[in-house]
């Protein structure tokens, strides 16, 4: 396994949309392995392949018991709102307020091609549709309300430290 190299805002390929995973040989399983090494190493909650430099649909997500590996997802049911900070692995050093639904169920496959539902809440449902984002080559600093200034964030990061 290998870290993967984080692509960062202006660079094209974060604004591509993303092509469906059709083989689910041992080339996905190695590429889903230094993800997951990549997205521990970095101390996200979520990353998508495109921020790896891979075009293709799909994306992890650390839900606080697992890491799910979600291939070829479709968003099948969202409800509820919430309206909160985000920020990307993508974006660093950046927040901004994003209006987002509380719960999401996605469909999607697993390394194996196995079609399974995943429901998420809150900070997973956020998650959810952030990554969803990056494969339609979308930032949410597109559809963020706003961003937090530097005295907010300086603030934040002084909250972190208590
Ligand atoms: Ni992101």
């Amino acid at each position: 396994m290998a870290l993967r190299n984080i692509l960062t805002e202006g660079n094209p390929t974060l604004y591509k949309k993303s092509r469906p995973v059709v083989k689910f040989d041992d080339r996905l399983h190695l590429l889903l392995d230094d993800m997951k090494e990549t997205l521990l190493d970095a101390e996200g909650v979520g990353l998508a392949a495109p921020q790896v430099g891979i075009l293709r649909r799909l994306f992890l997500v650390d839900t606080g018991e697992e890491i799910l590996e979600c291939i070829n997802p479709e968003i099948i049911e969202t409800s509820g709102e919430q309206i909160g900070l985000e920020g990307c692995l993508s974006v660093p050093g950046k927040y901004g307020v994003v209006k987002r639904p509380n719960v999401v169920k996605i469909r999607a496959q697993d390394r194996n091609g196995e079609w399974f539902e995943a429901e998420g809440e809150e900070l997973i449902a956020r998650c959810f549709c952030h990554e969803y984002a990056h494969l339609d080559g979308q930032l949410y600093t597109e559809v963020a309300e706003r961003m937090l200034t530097n005295e907010e964030l300086e603030a934040l990061c002084a909250d972190d430290g208590e």
